[in-house]
């Protein structure tokens, strides 16, 4: 099919539901992508923080397309080997206990809305169900994440919404304070709000948050869907924190590209769900995790890591080289990048694309998530066509 086909087939039979780019990708390796009509791109997107491996990494393929070729699926009714390879490596790398395997990150979070709530309820009893998040923060689609979410304009046209969420402010720890209560049972937060501009909180109102959470026996949970699997410099971003969670969410740089999601407890909370208490049918999925566990051995290494955060210091060092880039935020390589021009983020990544480099957009920034595995050789292609659409951008 020619991309026009494509467009044309997706505008008759695909809900409306993203706005794309005028791009249709036929096939990628690395950190490079090609269109369907042969052209060719650098990608500084990996899927919106997912392709941790780059696009089809041969480990991660072979490993996929053994399993599949082994076992592709039996329902969590089984004990699966790559499923139990891949919660024993997490609880190995994390040091916390078990994990529940989903699909995706608004799933993770689901689910740990639910253990932090049974786990108040047979503490407590009913009537403590509340959960604290913060305003700019994303925890995913679903009607209770949705409600989760702090920020007004995910809360609109889907009524009713889920109730037990205030939202306090980021970095300001008598913004929380101001929203405990008797029926409270946890705190939900990201490190770096990522779809909210990749905006990082303080290290000491993390840990100031920690400490009431403590002080008050409330859930610490924290969402590393996307700052998780190695994306800031560290396995889960929480380490950089000084902090450990009861909980932990991931989902996207896990499966490599292929659809996984879970949360980790600690030892306290991780035998709070029993049999029927929680369930998906695809979760833990043996092709998924088999890959997983090769994303999971590659990532989970110390030079691999100390290799992300050095990238992702070389990469914001040159963007605040470029023209029209006022700042850069982020931890690793989840790069924002605030930009002083007329031309909108969106307009701008719409330029790179056009000029063969794939980027994101966070609110009125431009945002980075390359592969992990992404060359300087590659970085410095990329930024080489941002540098030459920021030039050209009023
Ligand atoms: C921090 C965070 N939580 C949750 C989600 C939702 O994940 P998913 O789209 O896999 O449901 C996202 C997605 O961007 C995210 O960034």
């Amino acid at each position: 099919m020619t991309k026009k086909q494509v467009q044309e087939s997706y505008n008759n039979y695909v809900m409306n539901t993203y706005k794309r780019n005028d791009v249709a990708i036929k096939s990628g390796k690395a950190s490079r992508a090609q269109g369907v009509d042969g052209e060719g791109y650098i990608d500084f997107t990996s899927g919106i923080g997912v392709n941790a491996l780059g696009f089809c990494d041969e480990e991660w393929a072979n490993a996929i397309a053994e399993q599949a070729k082994l076992l592709n699926h039996t329902s969590n009714l089984y004990y699966i080997e790559p499923c139990a390879q891949l919660a024993e490596g997490l609880s190995k790398v994390t040091g916390l206990g078990k994990t529940f395997f989903c699909n995706s990150g608004a799933e993770a979070n689901e689910g740990a809305i639910k253990v932090a709530r049974k786990r108040s309820f047979d503490k407590y009893g009913k009537g403590r169900g509340r959960i604290i998040t913060l305003q700019n923060s994303f925890h995913g689609r679903t009607i209770t994440t949705l409600a989760a979410t702090g920020q007004e304009v995910f809360h609109n046209y889907f009524f009713p919404f889920t109730e037990g969420f205030s939202f306090a402010e980021a970095n300001n720890i008598e913004s929380m304070k101001s929203l405990l209560g008797d029926d409270v049972c946890g705190v939900l937060i990201e490190l770096v709000q990522g779809e909210g501009g990749v905006v990082p909180l303080n290290k000491d109102y993390v840990q100031a948050v920690k400490a009431l959470c403590r002080e008050h026996d409330l859930a610490f949970m924290i969402d590393e869907v996307q700052t998780g699997i190695g994306r800031t410099g560290s396995f889960f971003a929480y380490e950089q924190f000084d902090v450990k969670p009861d909980v932990v969410t991931f989902a996207k740089g896990i499966g490599g590209g292929l659809p996984l999601g879970g949360f980790i407890a600690n030892e306290e909370y991780s035998n709070v769900l029993g049999p029927s208490d929680h369930g998906t049918t695809f979760g833990a999925n043996p092709i998924v995790c088999a890959g997983a566990v090769v994303v999971l051995n590659r990532v989970a290494k110390q030079e691999f890591l100390t290799e992300v955060k050095h990238k992702g210091e070389y990469i914001k060092e040159r963007l605040l080289k470029l023209p029209h880039v006022k700042s850069v935020s982020g931890l690793g390589m989840m790069i924002g990048i605030e930009l002083g021009c007329k031309a909108t983020a969106a307009e701008l990544s719409q330029k790179c694309h056009e000029n063969g480099l794939m980027i994101l957009t966070a609110k009125a920034k431009l945002r980075m998530l390359p592969p992990l595995t992404i060359s300087y050789a590659e970085i410095d292609e990329g930024l080489k066509i941002l540098e030459a659409v920021l030039t050209n951008a009023q």
